[in-house]
Protein backbone atom coordinates (compact mmCIF):
# COMPACT_ATOMS: atom_id res chain seq x y z
CA UNK A 1 0.00 0.00 0.00
CA UNK A 2 1.25 3.49 -1.00
CA UNK A 3 1.99 5.34 2.41
CA UNK A 4 1.30 9.22 2.46
CA UNK A 5 2.39 11.44 5.26
CA UNK A 6 0.12 14.17 5.60
CA UNK A 7 0.36 14.62 9.16
CA UNK A 8 2.74 13.15 11.67
CA UNK A 9 0.33 10.80 12.91
CA UNK A 10 0.29 8.65 9.96
CA UNK A 11 3.59 7.09 10.89
CA UNK A 12 3.85 4.80 14.10
CA UNK A 13 5.68 5.72 16.87
CA UNK A 14 7.92 3.21 15.89
CA UNK A 15 8.08 4.89 12.14
CA UNK A 16 8.88 8.30 13.73
CA UNK A 17 11.81 7.36 15.66
CA UNK A 18 13.09 4.78 12.85
CA UNK A 19 13.11 8.21 10.62
CA UNK A 20 14.43 10.79 12.70
CA UNK A 21 17.37 7.61 12.91
CA UNK A 22 17.64 8.02 9.46
CA UNK A 23 17.73 11.76 9.32
CA UNK A 24 21.11 11.67 12.16
CA UNK A 25 22.42 9.33 10.24
CA UNK A 26 22.15 10.65 7.54
CA UNK A 27 23.16 14.16 8.56
CA UNK A 28 26.44 12.53 9.95
CA UNK A 29 27.28 11.45 6.14
CA UNK A 30 28.15 8.45 6.53
CA UNK A 31 25.56 6.55 3.74
CA UNK A 32 26.77 9.61 1.62
CA UNK A 33 30.66 8.99 2.77
CA UNK A 34 30.41 5.51 1.20
CA UNK A 35 29.13 7.32 -2.24
CA UNK A 36 26.07 5.74 -1.44
CA UNK A 37 23.32 7.66 -3.80
CA UNK A 38 19.65 6.24 -2.01
CA UNK A 39 17.68 8.21 -4.41
CA UNK A 40 19.07 8.01 -7.82
CA UNK A 41 17.10 8.17 -10.88
CA UNK A 42 13.67 9.13 -8.16
CA UNK A 43 12.32 12.54 -9.18
CA UNK A 44 9.51 14.48 -6.56
CA UNK A 45 6.99 16.51 -7.50
CA UNK A 46 7.05 19.81 -5.74
CA UNK A 47 3.49 21.17 -5.89
CA UNK A 48 3.67 24.67 -3.93
CA UNK A 49 0.50 26.76 -3.63
CA UNK A 50 1.94 29.30 -1.20
CA UNK A 51 5.32 30.54 -0.66
CA UNK A 52 8.16 29.00 0.68
CA UNK A 53 11.76 29.17 1.68
CA UNK A 54 13.05 26.65 3.58
CA UNK A 55 10.66 23.70 2.56
CA UNK A 56 11.04 24.32 -1.16
CA UNK A 57 14.83 24.57 -1.05
CA UNK A 58 15.43 22.19 1.54
CA UNK A 59 13.67 19.37 -0.34
CA UNK A 60 15.00 20.08 -3.73
CA UNK A 61 18.93 20.18 -2.27
CA UNK A 62 18.34 17.59 -0.19
CA UNK A 63 17.06 15.44 -3.54
CA UNK A 64 19.99 16.72 -4.93
CA UNK A 65 22.33 15.54 -2.18
CA UNK A 66 20.22 11.88 -2.16
CA UNK A 67 20.83 11.24 -5.76
CA UNK A 68 17.55 12.24 -7.09
CA UNK A 69 16.25 15.02 -8.87
CA UNK A 70 13.28 17.65 -7.62
CA UNK A 71 10.86 19.57 -10.37
CA UNK A 72 9.00 22.94 -8.59
CA UNK A 73 5.40 23.30 -9.84
CA UNK A 74 4.60 26.68 -8.22
CA UNK A 75 0.91 27.89 -8.21
CA UNK A 76 1.46 29.61 -11.68
CA UNK A 77 3.59 26.85 -13.04
CA UNK A 78 1.10 23.81 -13.92
CA UNK A 79 -2.88 23.67 -14.32
CA UNK A 80 -3.59 23.52 -11.08
CA UNK A 81 -5.77 26.05 -9.79
CA UNK A 82 -6.43 27.57 -13.44
CA UNK A 83 -8.71 24.62 -14.26
CA UNK A 84 -7.45 21.19 -13.91
CA UNK A 85 -8.94 19.47 -10.41
CA UNK A 86 -6.63 18.00 -8.03
CA UNK A 87 -7.61 14.59 -8.67
CA UNK A 88 -6.13 14.40 -12.26
CA UNK A 89 -2.75 16.60 -11.24
CA UNK A 90 -2.56 13.83 -8.83
CA UNK A 91 -3.15 11.10 -11.07
CA UNK A 92 -1.18 12.98 -14.36
CA UNK A 93 2.01 13.30 -12.01
CA UNK A 94 1.55 9.63 -10.69
CA UNK A 95 3.18 8.81 -14.06
CA UNK A 96 6.14 10.80 -14.10
CA UNK A 97 7.25 10.97 -10.98
CA UNK A 98 8.18 8.75 -7.70
CA UNK A 99 6.86 10.69 -4.75
CA UNK A 100 4.79 14.37 -4.48
CA UNK A 101 5.23 16.88 -1.71
CA UNK A 102 2.74 19.72 -1.57
CA UNK A 103 2.29 23.20 -0.11
CA UNK A 104 -1.68 23.64 -0.25
CA UNK A 105 -4.28 25.89 1.42
CA UNK A 106 -7.01 22.76 2.15
CA UNK A 107 -5.90 20.09 3.86
CA UNK A 108 -8.56 18.13 2.21
CA UNK A 109 -7.19 18.73 -1.17
CA UNK A 110 -3.82 17.20 0.14
CA UNK A 111 -6.30 14.34 1.39
CA UNK A 112 -7.26 14.25 -2.51
CA UNK A 113 -4.00 14.16 -3.80
CA UNK A 114 -2.81 11.21 -1.54
CA UNK A 115 -6.75 9.42 -2.18
CA UNK A 116 -5.56 9.39 -5.97
CA UNK A 117 -1.50 9.44 -6.46
CA UNK A 118 0.04 5.86 -6.64
CA UNK A 119 3.20 7.70 -4.86
CA UNK A 120 3.88 8.29 -1.43
CA UNK A 121 2.53 12.05 -0.97
CA UNK A 122 4.11 14.80 1.96
CA UNK A 123 2.33 17.41 3.50
CA UNK A 124 5.04 20.36 2.62
CA UNK A 125 2.16 22.88 4.91
CA UNK A 126 -1.73 23.01 5.09
CA UNK A 127 -3.74 25.10 6.86
CA UNK A 128 -4.41 22.45 9.56
CA UNK A 129 -0.71 20.89 9.54
CA UNK A 130 3.08 20.84 8.84
CA UNK A 131 4.42 17.77 9.65
CA UNK A 132 7.82 17.96 8.27
CA UNK A 133 8.18 20.92 10.21
CA UNK A 134 7.92 18.33 13.56
CA UNK A 135 10.39 16.31 12.21
CA UNK A 136 12.94 18.80 11.93
CA UNK A 137 11.58 19.72 15.49
CA UNK A 138 11.91 16.60 16.96
CA UNK A 139 15.40 16.18 15.25
CA UNK A 140 16.43 19.29 16.58
CA UNK A 141 15.11 19.21 20.17
CA UNK A 142 16.69 15.18 20.44
CA UNK A 143 20.06 16.68 19.04
CA UNK A 144 20.02 19.40 21.67
CA UNK A 145 18.94 17.56 24.62
CA UNK A 146 20.61 13.73 24.00
CA UNK A 147 16.57 12.82 23.77
CA UNK A 148 13.23 13.67 24.84
CA UNK A 149 13.34 11.97 28.28
CA UNK A 150 13.29 15.33 31.09
CA UNK A 151 12.63 17.88 28.20
CA UNK A 152 9.60 20.50 28.81
CA UNK A 153 8.85 22.34 25.99
CA UNK A 154 6.49 25.69 25.84
CA UNK A 155 4.72 26.67 22.71
CA UNK A 156 3.63 30.29 22.91
CA UNK A 157 1.25 31.44 20.28
CA UNK A 158 -1.28 30.30 18.00
CA UNK A 159 -2.44 27.02 17.99
CA UNK A 160 -2.23 26.45 14.21
CA UNK A 161 -0.88 24.22 12.11
CA UNK A 162 3.07 24.17 12.95
CA UNK A 163 1.37 23.87 16.66
CA UNK A 164 -1.17 20.84 15.97
CA UNK A 165 1.60 18.64 14.33
CA UNK A 166 4.34 19.46 16.88
CA UNK A 167 1.92 18.92 19.50
CA UNK A 168 0.92 15.28 17.88
CA UNK A 169 4.67 14.85 17.53
CA UNK A 170 5.53 15.52 21.03
CA UNK A 171 2.42 12.94 22.24
CA UNK A 172 4.33 10.45 20.27
CA UNK A 173 7.43 10.81 21.89
CA UNK A 174 6.72 11.81 25.38
CA UNK A 175 7.91 15.44 25.37
CA UNK A 176 6.46 17.07 27.92
CA UNK A 177 4.78 20.08 26.40
CA UNK A 178 2.26 22.92 27.64
CA UNK A 179 0.42 25.25 24.98
CA UNK A 180 -0.16 28.81 25.65
CA UNK A 181 -2.66 30.17 23.13
CA UNK A 182 -4.97 33.42 23.13
CA UNK A 183 -8.45 31.49 24.13
CA UNK A 184 -9.59 31.58 20.64
CA UNK A 185 -6.40 30.17 18.84
CA UNK A 186 -6.37 26.84 20.83
CA UNK A 187 -5.41 23.99 19.65
CA UNK A 188 -8.67 21.74 18.21
CA UNK A 189 -9.67 19.69 20.19
CA UNK A 190 -9.80 17.51 17.51
CA UNK A 191 -5.63 17.79 17.98
CA UNK A 192 -6.11 17.19 21.19
CA UNK A 193 -8.06 13.71 20.34
CA UNK A 194 -5.14 12.71 18.24
CA UNK A 195 -2.59 13.47 20.94
CA UNK A 196 -4.49 11.46 23.46
CA UNK A 197 -4.49 8.24 20.88
CA UNK A 198 -0.74 8.44 20.56
CA UNK A 199 0.29 9.36 24.12
CA UNK A 200 -0.68 12.47 25.57
CA UNK A 201 -2.35 15.39 24.99
CA UNK A 202 -0.56 18.25 25.93
CA UNK A 203 -1.30 20.82 29.31
CA UNK A 204 -3.20 23.97 27.86
CA UNK A 205 -3.13 27.34 29.28
CA UNK A 206 -3.72 31.09 28.23
CA UNK A 207 -0.92 31.95 30.48
CA UNK A 208 2.35 32.42 28.60
CA UNK A 209 4.26 33.08 31.89
CA UNK A 210 2.94 29.98 33.67
CA UNK A 211 3.54 28.05 30.36
CA UNK A 212 7.36 28.86 30.43
CA UNK A 213 8.08 28.79 34.40
CA UNK A 214 9.24 25.14 33.81
CA UNK A 215 10.46 25.03 30.08
CA UNK A 216 13.51 24.28 28.70
CA UNK A 217 12.56 25.04 25.63
CA UNK A 218 10.19 28.21 23.77
CA UNK A 219 8.54 27.57 20.68
CA UNK A 220 6.87 29.93 19.19
CA UNK A 221 5.28 30.25 14.78
CA UNK A 222 4.06 33.71 13.25
CA UNK A 223 0.72 34.90 14.58
CA UNK A 224 -0.74 35.77 10.96
CA UNK A 225 -0.16 32.35 9.07
CA UNK A 226 -0.51 32.48 5.15
CA UNK A 227 -3.76 32.76 3.85
CA UNK A 228 -5.21 34.53 7.24
CA UNK A 229 -4.04 38.34 5.74
CA UNK A 230 -7.79 39.44 6.48
CA UNK A 231 -7.77 38.65 10.30
CA UNK A 232 -4.84 40.20 11.24
CA UNK A 233 -6.00 43.11 13.05
CA UNK A 234 -8.05 40.36 15.08
CA UNK A 235 -5.49 38.53 15.68
CA UNK A 236 -2.74 41.19 16.65
CA UNK A 237 -5.01 42.81 19.11
CA UNK A 238 -5.82 38.87 20.47
CA UNK A 239 -1.96 38.21 20.42
CA UNK A 240 -1.05 40.84 23.03
CA UNK A 241 1.69 39.84 25.61
CA UNK A 242 2.11 36.84 23.73
CA UNK A 243 5.41 38.57 22.36
CA UNK A 244 8.80 36.46 22.72
CA UNK A 245 11.29 38.78 24.35
CA UNK A 246 15.17 37.61 24.84
CA UNK A 247 13.94 38.36 28.47
CA UNK A 248 11.54 35.44 28.67
CA UNK A 249 14.24 33.49 26.98
CA UNK A 250 17.03 33.24 30.03
CA UNK A 251 18.95 29.47 29.96
CA UNK A 252 15.79 28.56 27.77
CA UNK A 253 16.09 27.69 24.31
CA UNK A 254 14.45 29.45 21.93
CA UNK A 255 12.71 27.36 18.61
CA UNK A 256 10.59 28.99 15.53
CA UNK A 257 9.71 27.21 13.13
CA UNK A 258 10.54 30.68 10.59
CA UNK A 259 10.02 33.20 9.06
CA UNK A 260 9.92 35.33 11.84
CA UNK A 261 8.47 38.46 12.13
CA UNK A 262 9.99 40.33 13.94
CA UNK A 263 7.76 42.75 16.36
CA UNK A 264 4.86 40.19 16.49
CA UNK A 265 5.23 37.33 18.01
CA UNK A 266 9.27 37.55 18.73
CA UNK A 267 11.49 40.49 19.25
CA UNK A 268 14.82 40.58 17.30
CA UNK A 269 16.60 40.25 20.50
CA UNK A 270 15.07 36.86 20.72
CA UNK A 271 15.64 35.48 17.35
CA UNK A 272 19.36 36.73 17.32
CA UNK A 273 19.61 35.53 21.37
CA UNK A 274 22.82 32.93 21.76
CA UNK A 275 19.73 30.34 23.17
CA UNK A 276 18.24 30.49 19.89
CA UNK A 277 18.27 27.50 18.33
CA UNK A 278 15.86 28.42 14.70
CA UNK A 279 18.73 27.92 12.48
CA UNK A 280 20.00 24.22 13.32
CA UNK A 281 16.32 24.13 13.53
CA UNK A 282 16.13 25.23 9.46
CA UNK A 283 19.03 23.39 8.48
CA UNK A 284 17.21 19.95 10.31
CA UNK A 285 14.06 20.46 7.49
CA UNK A 286 17.06 19.11 5.15
CA UNK A 287 17.97 16.09 7.14
CA UNK A 288 14.82 15.56 8.49
CA UNK A 289 13.35 15.12 4.96
CA UNK A 290 16.18 13.45 3.82
CA UNK A 291 15.42 10.89 6.39
CA UNK A 292 11.75 10.99 5.59
CA UNK A 293 12.35 10.39 1.94
CA UNK A 294 15.06 7.64 2.01
CA UNK A 295 12.48 5.66 4.60
CA UNK A 296 9.44 5.96 2.13
CA UNK A 297 11.35 5.74 -1.31
CA UNK A 298 14.96 4.17 -0.99
N1 LIG B 1 9.15 26.65 8.17
C1 LIG B 1 8.78 26.64 6.87
O1 LIG B 1 8.02 25.80 6.42
O2 LIG B 1 9.35 27.64 6.14
P1 LIG B 1 8.99 28.04 4.63
O3 LIG B 1 7.60 28.63 4.66
O4 LIG B 1 10.04 29.02 4.26
O5 LIG B 1 9.02 26.81 3.78
N1 LIG C 1 1.94 28.95 10.48
C1 LIG C 1 2.74 29.45 9.39
C2 LIG C 1 3.92 28.58 9.17
C3 LIG C 1 4.86 29.00 8.08
C4 LIG C 1 5.97 28.02 7.85
C5 LIG C 1 1.88 29.54 8.13
O1 LIG C 1 1.10 28.62 7.90
O2 LIG C 1 1.99 30.52 7.39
Amino acid sequence: MTRHVLDIDDLTRAELHAVLDRAAELKSGGRLQEDERPLENRTLAMLFEKPSTRTRTSFETGMTRLGGHAIFLGPDDIHLGHGEPIKDTSRALSGYVDAIMARLFDHEDAEDLAAYADVPVINGLTDDAHPCQTLADLLTIRERFGGFEDVSVAWVGDGNNVASSFAIGAAMVDLDLTVATPADYALDESVLDRCEAVGSAPATTTDPDAAIADADVIYTDVWVSMGEEDERDQKLAAFEGFQITADWIGDRELMHCLPAHRGEEVTDGAVEHSNSVVWQQAENRMHAQNGLLTWLLA
